[in-house]
């Protein structure tokens, strides 16, 4: 049994304060029953939930895109700096959120936010070879020698491996380029193995989800089950 208020906004249908304000306003109905109070505790995989014209499709799990900002970190709290999750509009926050698969405060671009570990966890598994695809501008272009490396996968001084990277595309000093395992500051050291350094740094595409460019930096919305689905299909036209 769950508070409906928390349900709610859990689904990103309102925030508590304006599920209190839709009761009073006789807006909600729980099994076909208006409903006056929107702390009265419910059980979302059984009762039927109306706001409005509109049942609720209960769901379990949440699924963010976010467009990252710079200077933000990928992580769940932090003591000192703001952290992804603390850019989440209020309808969003709920216990156990976290971003699946980190990228670097200075790393912009698509990231997922999820409570859902099983679904991170298929995601970031290597065995999974989720693509993902990343654009970087580096401070001189690549050679064909450079992408010949980095195609055939590279070995750090410190015993680190890396599988075979993709170049897909090149403009200058602005590079496309997709790994399939994303270990830490992966693209980084891949440059910097073939000499070149990284300005800047933008993930556009994880598996066939790519980045939405509705989204302006720190912007977020929920993902559509068709969505999530995209993350493990191996299209990316
Ligand atoms: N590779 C990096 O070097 N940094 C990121 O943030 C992501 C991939």
């Amino acid at each position: 049994m769950e508070r409906l208020d928390k349900i709610l906004s859990s689904q990103g249908i309102c925030s508590r304060k304006e599920a209190r304000k839709l009761a009073a306003d006789k807006k909600i109905k729980v099994n076909g029953v208006i409903v006056r109070k929107s702390d009265i505790k419910i059980d979302p995989d059984n009762d039927i939930i109306e706001v409005g014209a509109k049942r609720i499709q209960y769901k379990k799990y949440i699924y963010i895109i976010m467009n990252k900002p710079e200077g933000v970190l990928s992580a769940s709290n932090d003591k000192h700096a703001a952290t992804v999750i603390d850019l989440l509009p209020e309808e969003y926050q709920r216990p156990g959120l976290f971003p699946a698969g980190r990228l670097d405060r200075d790393t912009t671009g698509l990231l997922i936010i999820t409570d859902d570990g099983d679904f991170a966890h298929r995601m970031l598994s290597p065995k999974s070879h989720v693509p993902k695809e990343y654009e970087a501008l580096l401070d001189e272009p690549v050679t064909d020698e450079d992408i010949r490396i980095l195609e055939n996968g590279v070995t750090l001084r410190d015993g680190t491996v890396y599988r075979p990277a993709r170049i897909v595309e090149i403009k200058d000093c602005c590079v496309r380029i997709e790994i399939t395992e994303g270990k830490f500051h992966e693209v980084k050291n891949l440059f910097a193995y073939v000499g070149r350094t990284v300005e800047k740094l933008e993930r556009i595409r994880i598996g066939g989800l790519k980045s939405d460019k509705n989204l302006g930096r720190g912007e977020c919305r929920l993902l559509s089950d068709f969505e999530i689905s995209t993350v493990f299909s191996s299209d990316n036209d």
